[in-house]
């Protein structure tokens, strides 16, 4: 399965973390340019660093893991099966960025956004698709918990 993660900050560098460690998950992270992206997952990459130093990671799986994330801009979820996003807090930028992957996605990936308190309805509000809420917690890799939020469509 194929994840793609819109924000490449605190919470998605963590979900596509924890996607990435888990077996049969592929992720793509995404932000608002390549370098931002790539940024995200040099933080992973960080995090991994010291898990090698303190002798609870090797390097073989941190290669294998990195290599399980791709990074860019959202133009390139075209063949993503989820979608999480969790770029900023924002209404606006929330419902323009489900409404252009509307038009990036294939029919049938499902849209998950990870706000904290804005409304999933709102949010998937005159898209193609629902959307649902899929709030992780932080740290994402640690935190063993996810909400799932139906909205009303
Ligand atoms: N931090 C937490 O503890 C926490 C916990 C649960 C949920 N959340 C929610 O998760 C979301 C992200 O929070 P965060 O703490 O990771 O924020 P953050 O500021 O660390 O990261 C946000 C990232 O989104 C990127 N971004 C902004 N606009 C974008 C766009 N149009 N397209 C793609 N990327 C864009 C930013 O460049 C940044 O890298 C928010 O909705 C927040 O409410 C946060």
């Amino acid at each position: 399965m194929k994840v793609g993660v819109i924000g490449a900050g605190t919470m998605g560098s963590g979900i596509a973390q924890t996607f990435a460690q888990t077996e049969g998950y592929e992720v793509v992270l995404c932000d608002i340019n390549a370098e931002f992206a790539a940024r995200g997952k040099a933080k992973i990459a960080k995090g991994f660093e010291r898990m090698i130093a303190k002798g609870k990671m090797d390097q073989a799986t941190v290669d294998a893991v990195l290599a399980k994330i791709t990074t860019g801009t959202k133009d390139i979820c075209g063949d993503c099966d989820l979608i999480i996003e969790a770029a900023l807090e924002n209404m606006e930028i929330k419902k323009q960025t489900f409404k252009e992957l509307d038009g990036i996605c294939k029919p049938e990936a499902i849209f998950a956004t990870n706000t904290s308190s804005l409304s999933i309805t709102e949010i998937g509000a005159g898209l193609n698709r629902p959307v649902i809420g899929m709030h992780f917690f932080n740290p994402v890799p640690v935190m063993k918990l996810v909400e799932v939020i139906a909205g009303l469509n």
